[in-house]
């Protein structure tokens, strides 16, 4: 048998994931986000030019496709890791004027990563972005934003927010140096990796999973320290906020957070309950993105998270009883005795449908036992019996499958019965 390909899955019942995505969506436009698309295929360049050469995204884990009508060998496109960049590209080639730009995209994103809990090789995010906002209220806002969504849309209490500060491009400048000279003191204790990201791009040594170089770097330089006076006001003032706005979060001073286009502010949302990969929604500032990707002059300072729906759900799964997940619409389920009433059976359908009823056909000729059992599978509130009595009578047959009760109406009354809730 041909089995799915490796770190995907299928999602047989999408009611819980269907539920996470409609509460973030609601909760997203409560605070005045538009939904967008951008294709799932982009120009791998968009990745490689932002997301950083040197980081595990692009070096390891792009899903790279074939372009055998291109003339230009170079011209890769891929499947897109994740959303930030199509985003900033889709703002800049759709020309947007009207600032700040808050949107969200809800799909999936591809990565060539080792499968394990909470980790896939095509996952699900829903991405939000503000282009063209400053202040470092914003991300104090948007950071509020998620703690109210998972507090009070899923009822989560299990996590933590993790904050780090970079500083601007010239603070993340001379803090590289810092590290650098901070690594080469120890470059008998680090990892083949970490050597090679200490002369390429020394913040990247903080991704690396090796305990022993993770246990290094708990005395490495902090970023914290290293900042100019006006990120330090900045970093003083998104604490201060945070505090008066009820936020709680501890300060993670190796938090990097994987991808080169962050500038200022990193966090994380991240539980224990989900093992090794313990983040559930990520993001941070990027000052210096839009000009990369226009390759201009022209620049919006933005910022943005993303929430990784496979995650989100393993935790959302533990709180469902007590969640608001709509109830599935009673199932009236037609059954014909025998070929004789299917297109009576049809008919009737037909009556359903025009009223928006949720309703299915039995049409499998076998015993009354085995087709009371099905029903009883498929979840049906009631059944809508049709032999060869009813037929003659122009009767239906009405078991009611929870009460296990049974009574004959005139079909044409059906549907005005139903829509009384008389059954
Ligand atoms: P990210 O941290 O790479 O950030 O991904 C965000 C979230 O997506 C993670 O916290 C995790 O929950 C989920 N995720 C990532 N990789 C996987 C995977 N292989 N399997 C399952 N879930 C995964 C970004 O993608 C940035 N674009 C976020 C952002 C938006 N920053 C600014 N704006």
């Amino acid at each position: 048998m041909i089995q799915r390909v490796k770190g995907t899955q299928d999602f047989i019942d999408m009611r819980l994931f269907n539920f996470v995505i409609s509460q973030i969506q609601k909760h997203l436009q409560e605070y005045n986000f538009t939904q967008i698309s951008t294709p799932i295929l982009e120009h791998t360049e968009l990745f490689k030019r932002t997301l950083g050469l040197h980081t595990d995204v692009v070096s390891k884990e792009m899903f790279l496709i074939e372009n055998k009508s291109a003339s230009d060998p170079e011209d890769s496109i891929c499947l897109r890791p994740e959303a930030t960049a199509s985003t900033v590209r889709a703002f800049l080639e759709n020309g947007i004027t009207e600032l700040p730009w808050k949107v969200f995209i809800s799909g999936p994103m591809f990565r060539y990563e080792r499968p394990q809990k909470g980790r896939f090789r095509q996952f699900h995010q829903t991405n939000l972005e503000i282009i063209g906002s400053k202040s470092i209220n914003q991300d104090a806002l948007l950071i509020r934003m998620l703690d109210r969504l998972f507090k009070d849309k899923f009822l989560l209490d299990n996590y933590a927010i993790l904050i780090n500060f970079l500083g601007c491009y010239e603070d993340r400048n001379k803090f590289n140096q810092e590290l650098k000279k901070f690594l080469e003191q120890i470059t008998d204790k680090l990892c083949q990796n970490c050597l090679e990201r200490k002369d390429k791009n020394p913040l990247r040594i903080f991704d690396c999973k090796n305990p022993s170089c993770k246990e290094i770097y708990l005395k490495a330089p902090k970023t914290i320290e290293h900042l100019c006076k006006d990120c330090d006001a900045e970093w003083k003032q998104l604490q201060t906020t945070l505090e008066l706005t009820s936020v709680s979060f501890a300060h993670s001073s190796n938090l990097v957070r994987g991808l080169d286009y962050y500038d200022k502010t990193v966090f994380e949302f991240s539980s224990a309950d989900l093992g090794a990969q313990n983040a559930f929604c990520g993001g941070g500032r990027y000052d210096r993105l839009v000009s990369e990707i226009s390759q201009e002059k022209y620049n919006q300072p933005a910022v943005g998270a993303a929430i990784g729906i496979e995650r989100l759900l393993l935790l959302v799964e533990m709180f469902q009883n007590k969640l608001p997940i709509p109830e599935l619409p009673s199932l009236y389920l037609i059954i014909p005795l025998s070929k004789d009433q299917q297109l009576l059976a049809l008919l009737l359908a037909n009556q359903l449908s025009s009223n928006n009823i949720t309703h299915d056909i039995l049409f499998d000729d076998v015993s009354v036992k085995s087709l009371m059992r099905k029903a009883n599978k498929m979840g049906a509130k009631f059944c809508l019996i049709l032999g060869s009595q009813e037929q003659e009578n122009h009767e239906v047959t009405v078991k009611d499958m929870t009460l296990g009760t049974e009574q004959k109406i005139k079909q044409i009354n059906l549907v005005d019965l139903i829509k009384k809730k008389a059954f």
